[in-house]
């Protein structure tokens, strides 16, 4: 009979404010489960984080997922960060080292990795809408595999803020109307499509002929009407679930140094989100 969990149960979680839609617990507690290994994941609404991150050391809690609006404000509270972490200028997962506190992010690699499924991405033309927290993640690792970025964002002085940084060039969002025809790639990075706004869509539907591949980092819903009108016109598409599914997937192996069960957390992320 399985006895977990108990006086040596290992403790993950995630750390955000809100969480109770988290979606994190289910995968990572589903791969628990499937590799027998005695840990469990929790979430925590935090609103004091340094005293936050000051419990995962005093409780000896294994490792922390970080998510809105604290992935940039943890950095100052850890020991140490890697040059991805930096790059990115956010963290998103925690892992504790003998009380040692070490931050990486994980969300450029969850970007990356839905679209590599797909697509080769060297020397391919992109094209990213939003120039928030994740299109600097996104961007950031494109750029590593040698993609050629193009940043469109409603506000441009943030779209040529992250195109410096990434060595791609920006616009507006409606230049989007003359410039589409040059690309491979479309990545939507805002909240347009979410739910209870499911009805929005970012760019004007007939430019997404243009494109091989269309990607929506939104999963809630998870077939977004940018997704549906893109799979109309021939696309091949991506969901924002395949993000979340691969970013938490680099952080169980690195926490628990071994292969995660992708599969089953796919299905456990599948069946949590109806
Ligand atoms: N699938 C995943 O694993 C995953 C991971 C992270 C985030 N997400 C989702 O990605 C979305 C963005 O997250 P984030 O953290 O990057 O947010 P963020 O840092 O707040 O950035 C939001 C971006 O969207 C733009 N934007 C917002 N509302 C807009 C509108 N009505 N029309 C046009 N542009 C608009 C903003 O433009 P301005 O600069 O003009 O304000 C900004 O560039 C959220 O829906 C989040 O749930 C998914």
């Amino acid at each position: 009979m399985n006895m977990y969990p108990n006086a040596t149960t290992d403790i993950y979680g995630i750390v955000g404010h809100p969480v109770g839609h988290s979606l994190s617990p289910v995968m990572h507690n589903s791969a628990f489960r499937i590799l027998k290994i005695n840990a469990v994941y929790l979430a925590f609404d935090v609103t004091n984080l340094e005293a936050a991150i000051n419990g995962i050391k005093a409780l000896g809690i294994k490792g922390v997922s970080v998510t809105i609006p604290h992935k940039q404000a943890v950095i100052e509270f850890l020991d140490e960060i890697d040059d991805m972490a930096k790059r990115i200028g956010a963290v998103n997962t925690i892992i504790n080292r003998d009380g040692i506190l070490f931050g990486t992010n994980t969300d450029w690699l969850g970007g990356v990795r839905a679209l590599e499924e797909v697509i080769e991405l060297k020397d391919k033309k992109i094209v990213i809408i939003g120039a928030g927290g994740s299109a600097r993640a996104i961007c950031i690792g494109l750029k590593d595999r040698g993609a050629i970025i193009h940043i469109a964002n409603r506000t441009v002085s943030k779209a040529k803020e992250l195109a410096l940084l990434c060595g791609g060039s920006f616009s507006g969002l409606k230049e989007l109307d003359e410039i589409s025809s040059e690309f491979d790639i479309l990545i939507n990075t805002t909240p347009v499509g979410m739910y209870p706004k499911h009805n929005e869509i970012v760019i004007d539907p007939k430019l997404l002929s243009n494109f091989n591949v269309v990607m929506d980092i939104v999963y809630s819903p998870v077939e977004t009407l940018l997704l549906k009108e893109a799979r109309k016109r021939g696309c091949k598409t991506i969901t924002g679930l395949k993000m979340l599914l691969y970013q938490a997937i680099a952080q169980f192996e690195l926490w628990i140094n071994q292969l995660a069960p992708i599969k089953e957390m796919e299905k456990a992320l599948l069946k949590a989100i109806g």
